[in-house]
């Protein structure tokens, strides 16, 4: 039997509208916050990932699915690199939208320049070739936005009182919600905090694992998330980025805080939040749900230099992403419900000698905008009730001789079981307010 990758979903059904339920909720919320839908290409250039999220993340290093047409895969392979290919035959498929969404606002230059930033969401497919487990998939899917173009820290806490807001129209309640902020600095202060983590690491070298002893050189900070419990212990002791910012970074960082204290959002300082991705600076923050066994829901920060390392002018910008598969879990471990039932529709049965009539009648109720369904497979009246029942109608339309004859159908409400007779030309007129209740 065919089978689907490890690590991907088929999303159908009740799962598909749950889906759908939650790009509806996004394009509502978002709407109302002057956000404008956006969809960049699932393969980009390699590049636009290795300059925006970092060559040296577990990203780009381990988790990038590469793309290469069957043409060129041959030659690959055979060579065992793809050194000898250009940079626009290096493509990849994307593990997040940010780097895609900005590669898009510096080539289009859709930004103005000093002008009102621009507010862009997403909801799609991202890939990351990670171990599959509970809550991490290979093929997942986020919904994000990101907004580019303004330091202000309003924004920041506007950010993230909308992502709780976001949170909350799907189901959570606030107390279910732990966010937790913490501050990255910037190109000012960050490059020598980053020394002094890595100083600390070689400092304790024979208590730290080899991956940390790795990440010293390459990437120190990502060490306060390893997976090893003894590493993050020894690191409760090494210098904090809270300690270590700038002037500037720490008076955005307290107005970010101020702001979220004036709106009544709850988070937690977490001066270890340090997130996987390289292009974050100041604010960064993450969501989980207690006790879900998920990860994080959703997470985000600020990336005022990515624009640049995308090869646009200095523009600062800010955005989260949330998961759908563990929102859709951690919600469900809540006892609640993301899928939304499937919309009320009619049912058209007959009897044999009316088939041609179903096609005409459902027609006509579909013009109108009812969802209407019939019988394919020549069953009997008693069965297209049956299927009726099944399928969830709440009215069914029966076309027999006599009816059709008078120019009228029997319209029999599936709860109830009341029947009347309505003229057929005022068929669509009579069902749609009966089905939208
Ligand atoms: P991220 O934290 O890597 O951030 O991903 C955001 C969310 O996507 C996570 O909190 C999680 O819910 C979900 N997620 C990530 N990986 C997986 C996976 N393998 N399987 C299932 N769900 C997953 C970003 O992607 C940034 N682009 C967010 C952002 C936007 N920052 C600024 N703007």
């Amino acid at each position: 039997m065919a089978q689907k990758v490890q690590g991907t979903e088929d999303l159908y059904g009740g799962y598909m509208r749950a889906w759908q339920h939650m790009l509806d909720v996004a394009r509502d919320l978002y709407g109302s916050y002057g956000f404008d839908q956006i969809e960049t290409p699932a393969i980009e250039q390699v590049d636009t990932f290795v300059h925006g999220i970092g060559e040296s993340t577990d990203v780009v290093r381990k988790e990038m699915f590469r793309v290469f047409s069957g043409a060129l895969l041959p030659d690959v392979m055979e060579r065992g690199s793809e050194a000898h290919l250009k940079p626009r035959q290096r493509m990849a498929m994307r593990p997040e939208g940010t780097a895609g969404v900005v590669r898009a606002a510096v080539e289009n230059n859709f930004v103005p320049q000093g002008g009102a930033p621009v507010k862009v969401w997403y909801g799609e497919a991202m890939f990351r070739g990670e171990r599959p487990q509970k809550g991490r998939l290979r093929q997942f899917h986020q919904v994000g936005v990101e907004v580019l173009g303004a330091s202000d820290p309003a924004l920041d806490a506007e950010v993230i009182i909308m992502l709780m807001q976001f949170f909350e129209r799907l189901g959570f309640s606030r107390d279910a919600l732990m966010l937790r902020i913490n501050s990255m600095g910037d190109a000012a202060c960050r490059p020598a905090y980053r020394k002094s983590v890595r100083q600390f690491i070689l400092d304790h070298a024979d208590e730290m694992c080899e991956d940390c002893l790795e990440r010293a050189e390459v990437n120190p900070l990502r060490a306060f998330d390893c997976k090893n419990d003894h590493c993050r212990e020894v690191m409760t002791a090494a210098p904090l980025a809270k300690d270590n910012l700038c002037d500037d970074c720490a008076a955005h960082y307290a107005q970010v805080k101020a702001y979220l204290d004036e709106a009544g959002v709850a988070y937690v300082e977490d001066p270890t939040l340090v997130r996987g991705l390289d292009y974050y600076t100041r604010t960064v923050f993450e969501v989980d749900v207690a006790g879900s066994g998920v990860g994080a829901i959703g997470g985000g920060g600020r990336y005022d230099g990515l624009m640049e390392l995308e090869g646009g002018r200095p523009t600062p910008g800010i955005g989260y992403a949330v998961g759908f598969e563990r929102i859709y879990l951690a919600l469900k471990a809540l006892g609640i419900s993301l899928e939304t039932s499937a919309e009320p529709c009619v049912y058209v049965a007959c009897t044999p000698d009316q088939r041609a009539k179903v096609f005409s009648v459902a027609q006509q109720l579909r013009a109108a905008g009812v969802r209407t369904e019939e019988d394919y497979q020549g069953r009997s009246l008693k069965s297209q009730f049956k299927q009726a029942d099944k399928v969830g109608a709440r009215i069914c339309v029966v076309l027999g001789a006599d009816e059709v004859a008078a120019g009228v159908a029997t319209v029999r409400d599936m709860a109830s079981h009341e029947q009347v007779k309505v003229p057929l030309d005022e068929l669509a007129a009579y069902v749609a307010p009966r089905l939208a209740k």
